[in-house]
């Protein structure tokens, strides 16, 4: 599948948190289109964040080439702990070879099989024009009619170098429930079209679900020579800035001291990068030093935990907890009226204190209305070893049964 010509380049501001406006360009492919249009998933917004500042993983392009060039159809699993750059990794894939992709993403709801089974055969019959104008009744409820497209859109190549390349991210915030013991995770076939190949990325599970005939599996290790070399280098590019050389400099430490501190500190996790780097630049750590740092993302979650709890214990409980909480199990970004209601606290708290856990959360601006979410998904799970969630799923339950005229 070649690129067309790109024929519009879209340029952003960066909207994030923290860091400085940089602006990302994502390739506007002419097949990143789908047939029923209304059933094609925009990944754009995700795409951008995850690529700005984007550094390295030849390592990573090498081996999925090597496995491309290698057989003739199968699955590439790329796998690796929660912050390691999975997604990171795909939206570089995608943007810059065009490929028919699909992002699982839990905190947006986007995890079901049918929706990802709408996305990916929408895709594939506007890319390869296949000839279907609405999907046929039943397309979704197996993964019969996406195999149908699959062989008519490999029957469409001229030559055997042609291939069908579908990317999928976060295999493991896709929906099990309800399948049954022997189905694939999404109905992935087991087998796949000659020239047919699906790279998937997971973090590491004792059962992925994916049984497949042909499939190669790279395991993304935080303490691998190549995932090192890339921390190094997005910690170098990082600290050239302007306000990092400063810090640097009232630290009292040289910036190759700092670059192999922060490397081990960060335990080979892009994810702390992207939450320590600019904690550190905008001075909240005041001591100084790198022992004063945290060692892991774990450890840095908690220690902003602490820190929030011990300024101020009784806001703490009844106002910073349940609002971030809540936002732990919401199945979808949420308004601060959402968030007023389930708690019970009134909107201008949660307006007030919502900005407290900025660092953590992501913005959608909608035509109407501001919706938040937790950014990365690793909070999550930070806050569920930290706090009892059933808690806020009731809360949540209670909102609606009262609503319904069910309350004691
Ligand atoms: N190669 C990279 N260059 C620059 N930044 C990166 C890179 N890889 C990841 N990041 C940044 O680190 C953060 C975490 O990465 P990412 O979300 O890709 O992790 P993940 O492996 O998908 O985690 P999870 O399993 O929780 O989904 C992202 O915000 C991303 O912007
Ligand atoms: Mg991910």
């Amino acid at each position: 599948m070649e690129k067309s010509k790109i024929s519009v380049k879209q340029k952003i501001g960066e909207t994030k948190g923290n860091s400085q406006v940089k602006g990302v360009e994502l390739n506007v492919y002419s097949y990143f289109k789908a047939t029923p249009a209304a059933l094609r998933r925009s990944f754009d917004a995700l795409m951008k964040d995850k690529l700005q500042g984007f550094v390295g993983r030849q390592f990573v392009f090498d081996a999925l080439d090597d496995f491309l060039h290698s057989h003739d159809s199968g699955y590439f699993i790329l796998r690796g702990v929660p912050g390691i750059g999975k997604s990171a990794f795909m939206a570089k894939l995608v943007n810059e070879r065009g490929y028919i992709h699909h992002f699982n993403v839990v905190s947006q709801n986007i995890r079901g099989t049918r929706t990802f089974l709408e996305n990916v055969i929408a895709q594939l019959i506007a890319c390869y024009d296949l000839p279907y104008e609405e999907l046929p009744p039943r397309a979704l409820d197996d993964s019969g009619f996406l195999m149908q497209c699959l062989n008519e859109a490999a029957a469409t190549y001229k030559s055997s170098e042609e291939r069908i390349v579908i990317a999928i991210d976060a295999l493991d915030e896709a929906d099990r429930l309800g399948l049954a013991a022997a189905v694939n995770m999404l109905y992935l076939p087991a087998t796949l079209p000659k020239g047919v190949y699906i790279i998937v990325t997971t973090r590491p599970l004792d059962d992925m679900r994916l049984q497949t005939m042909q499939q190669q599996i790279l395991d993304l290790e935080a303490d691998s020579e190549g995932n090192l070399q890339d921390i190094t280098t997005y910690i170098e590019t990082y600290i050239q800035r302007e306000g990092m050389q400063k810090r640097l400099a009232v630290w009292g430490v040289s910036g190759a001291q700092f670059v192999a501190g922060l490397r081990k500190k960060s335990q080979g996790n892009f994810m702390y990068l992207y939450c320590v780097l600019p904690a550190i630049e905008h001075g909240e750590f005041v001591n100084g030093t790198l022992d004063e740092l945290p060692d892991g993302l774990m450890a840095y979650y908690q220690r902003h935990w602490r820190q929030m709890r011990e300024g101020n214990k009784t806001e703490f409980d009844t106002v910073y907890e349940p609002i971030v909480c809540i936002l732990g199990v919401a199945q979808e970004p949420v308004t601060v009226q959402q968030i007023s209601n389930w708690t019970k606290l009134n909107q201008g708290q949660v307006k007030e204190n919502i900005r407290r856990w900025r660092e953590f959360l992501e913005e959608e601006q909608t035509k109407s209305e501001r919706k938040y979410r937790i950014y990365h998904a690793s909070f999550q799970d930070f806050l569920r070893e930290q706090v009892d969630l059933v808690r806020y799923d009731d809360m949540i339950a209670d909102y609606y049964l009262e609503l319904a005229g069910f309350s004691e």
